[in-house]
């Protein structure tokens, strides 16, 4: 049962419900559960990427048993448009990841390029170790070889929104995530 909206209409697009907000906390339950166990005994810096991983990042820490500290980066496809970018840019990392063990949390692995992107940037600065956490990847759209540790649900390449997703800005604060109805 569930009070969700069937379809939500962002800017000029109609979204149809794509998975419910019960079956996204139990699987931010689960990666927390395995990321839990992989870091037992250690104190793992979870590195979340501005905007869109914010949702999956606070509901999957609830679950945690370890302890964490957090950090955030902003990760940026250039472009607004509805198809994922060529380039990324990766600034504004908030803190020290120098001999961490380092989780980058990711709302959507689309291309991988950022995750990419990611993982690249941050081994410059000297952690001890690097895993990446994604709420949801495509695996059709991957364009790289890049391995995500921590995945919450493998997605056909539809077009996405809502809990941390985007249209145009538009979307991130539904408890649910939506794909364009046709
Ligand atoms: C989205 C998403 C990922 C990236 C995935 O970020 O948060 O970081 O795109 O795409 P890729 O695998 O093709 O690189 P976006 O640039 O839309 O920024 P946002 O999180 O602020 O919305």
């Amino acid at each position: 049962m569930t009070s969700q909206p069937e379809y939500i209409t962002l800017h000029d697009k109609r979204f149809k419900l794509f998975i419910e907000s019960n079956r996204i906390q139990e699987i931010a339950k689960e990666v927390a559960g395995r990321i839990s166990n992989d870091f037992a005994g250690k104190i793992p810096v979870l590195i979340i990427t501005l905007k869109g991983a914010t949702n999956f990042a606070v509901d999957m820490m609830k679950y945690l048993t370890i302890d964490c500290t957090i950090e955030t980066v902003r990760a940026k496809s250039y472009g607004s448009g509805m198809v994922s970018q060529g380039s990324v840019l990766v600034s504004q990392l908030t803190g020290d990841i120098k001999d961490k063990d380092v989780v980058i949390i990711e709302d959507i692995v689309d291309t991988g390029l950022t995750a990419k992107s990611l993982i690249e940037e941050f081994s410059k600065l000297g952690p001890k170790s690097i895993k990446i956490a994604s709420f949801l990847i495509k695996p059709e759209m991957l364009k790289t070889d890049v391995v995500i540790d921590y995945v919450g649900f493998e997605i056909p390449p539809a077009f996405v929104v809502g809990y941390g997703l985007d249209y145009a800005e538009l979307g991130r604060n539904y408890p649910s995530v939506y794909s364009l109805a046709e």
